[in-house]
């Protein structure tokens, strides 16, 4: 069982009307509906859309780099998404040279110049052809992912020998992205999970939002990422006016109410983090330094050393040795188990005596890690780990923060509570860093609950920066703008080393600082053409929690039913 208020069960709603889904004007929505389906029939030789689909990208309020270790995130769904048109044409019965051809699945998008069309057969077993970075691997992810679910459930049999499939002649699929790419607001996990949705409907079957979130989690790796589950799970569980912290194994989404009075702002550095292209010495990278850092700490609480090579995760090793989990326990252990500074291959191969490193992240059949490793000779451990530890911390402490906990109240853990006695102070005067003798220097003592979520804003970010080496100029330049311009707080979001910039201000000088950031931030790069005016709305702009993933009936006499 998940979180009580998960929402895990229930199925994505069919949305009876627009304004159930969007807060923009009604009109400009349906306008882009109508062009989705323009281009469906163009493309698709009059051929109608059977099922549409939608969502959305998300801001990430706070928990960077932690989900794939199994521990929460704050995210929220934000109102810019891509919207997917599907209809599935079926053999002709009798009809013979139909019954030998060989069935197609036949991708487009409304901006075709840009974004190619693509054909591939209707075969879940293709490989993604990682290698091409087209845009289209994203909807063979959310394809395969259906079938991979149908696997797992002891389905997949009876659905491909079911009359529908065995019928299919051709899959046709128009996608419309709102949500900008490479800007760390997920839009490839949007299209995925808008494809997987509208594909889902149209081959009429039905899964839970669970089962949708962790579907879809599982599918965008054969894009080459070995991504965490956050994006995915809060593009499908997302809702109007709530963040939701995103919990793994099981998957659940608990609601986070935010401060009516504060306002999030994001803001695209417009330094671009193409995700899969820089996998091997960003992000997967980062993945494999984790899971280094989990079997060390594991070998320094006495495992033997072939059983202490299968843990995965930082949270598994923590659970098992430090206190239940505690973090500030396993922020101590960090400090004991790993050494400061990288360790080289060699060393951990050899003096470390975890052997061939290649075997232990499968190699042979997990391209993505044998490229880490072929390209890597030197990995950060304790850096990483604490970045983990600190950073899960933040979350729990900025969701009871939220809830309504004084902030001197949000901090707890017994290694917390043992420093406060050996520094002589009352143990809720604090706030989670990676070191808590360290924040005693400025605590959250008598810190309203808006500093003290902003406070938890920065941290992150710091240690994003610090520790686990994943901001880059540009956006620490835009954090440092938002905060000259009067916000409270400002971090990176996503994944980082380009994208965008998530900061929180009161709400009534929202205005005044986009115009401040415009100023100090954008200007200069319109100027020398590094960003271009006409996307100025897609750069800096304030959002709020929106819905998540949702289909709309279709009805070709009337349109999107309203
Ligand atoms: C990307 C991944 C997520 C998460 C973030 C970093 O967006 O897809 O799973 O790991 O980076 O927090």
């Amino acid at each position: 069982m998940g979180a009580v208020g998960s929402k895990q069960h229930a199925r994505v709603p069919k949305a009876s009307k627009l304004s159930d889904v969007y807060d923009d004007n009604e009109n400009s929505v349906a306008a882009r509906y109508d062009t989705l389906v323009s281009a469906f029939k163009t493309q698709f030789e009059g051929e109608k859309p059977k099922t549409i689909a939608r969502s959305p990208g998300r801001v990430n309020l706070i928990g960077e780099h932690i989900d794939y270790e199994g521990y929460s995130v704050l995210p929220m769904a934000i109102g810019l998404d891509v919207i997917v048109a599907v209809s599935v044409a079926l053999k002709e019965e009798g009809n013979v040279e139909e019954d030998e051809a060989e069935a197609t699945l036949s991708i487009a998008n409304v901006d075709g110049e840009k974004y190619t069309p693509k054909e591939f057969p209707f075969d879940h077993e293709q490989e993604v052809d990682v290698k091409s970075h087209h845009w289209t691997n994203y909807v063979l992810c959310g394809f395969k992912g259906i079938f991979d679910q149908l696997k797992k459930q002891n389905k997949l049999e009876s659905v491909l020998e079911s009359a529908f499939m065995k019928r299919v002649k051709k899959v046709m699929v128009m996608v419309d992205g709102k949500v900008p790419l490479g800007s760390g607001l997920s839009s490839s996990s949007a299209l995925n999970c808008a494809v997987t949705v509208a594909l889902m409907d149209a081959f009429e079957l039905s899964f839970t939002k669970g089962e949708l979130s962790e579907l879809t989690c599982l599918s965008e790796r054969y894009s080459g990422t070995q991504s965490g589950g956050m994006d995915q799970a809060i593009s499908i569980m997302g809702e109007k006016d709530l963040a939701k912290r995103i919990d793994f194994n099981p998957i659940g989404a608990m609601d986070v109410p935010l401060p009516t009075n504060l306002t999030f702002l994001i803001g695209n550095s417009c330094a671009v983090s193409k995700k899969a292209e820089s996998a091997h010495k960003h992000y997967n990278l980062r993945v494999v330094e984790c899971r280094l850092a989990a079997i060390l700490m594991a070998k320094h609480y006495g495992e033997d050393i072939e059983k202490a090579k299968t843990r995965v995760t930082l949270r598994e090793v923590a659970d098992l040795y430090c206190n239940k989990g505690d973090l500030w326990t396993a922020l101590g252990a960090v400090r004991k188990a790993l050494n400061e500074g990288s360790y080289t291959k060699k060393q951990l191969e050899n003096d470390e005596g975890l052997g061939d490193l290649r075997k232990i992240f499968d190699c042979e059949n997990n391209e993505a890690f044998n490229v880490v490793l072929q390209k890597n000779d030197t990995f950060k451990l304790r850096d990483r780990a604490r970045h983990v530890f600190s950073e899960a911390r933040r979350v729990h402490e900025f969701q009871k923060i939220c809830e309504g906990q004084s902030p001197r109240y949000a901090v707890s853990g017994p290694i917390y509570e043992h420093w406060c006695k050996v520094i002589g102070l009352e143990p809720d005067v604090g706030v989670a860093s990676d070191d808590p003798t360290k924040d005693f220097g400025h605590p959250m003592y008598g810190m309203g609950k808006e500093d003290a979520l902003a406070k938890l804003m920065h941290l992150s970010h710091e240690s994003c920066k610090t520790q686990y080496e994943c901001s880059c100029d540009e956006l620490d330049e835009l954090v440092d703008a938002f905060m000259s311009a009067g916000a409270l707080g400002a971090r990176l979001t996503g994944a980082g080393w380009g994208g965008c910039v998530v900061a929180v201000c009161e709400s009534d000088i929202a205005e005044e600082i986009l115009a401040d950031v415009k100023k100090s931030f954008y200007e200069k790069r319109f100027q020398s053409g590094v960003a271009n005016i006409a996307d100025e709305t897609n750069l800096l702009f304030k959002t709020a929690p929106s819905a998540g993933a949702a289909i709309l009936h279709y009805d070709d006499e009337k349109g999107v039913i309203v």
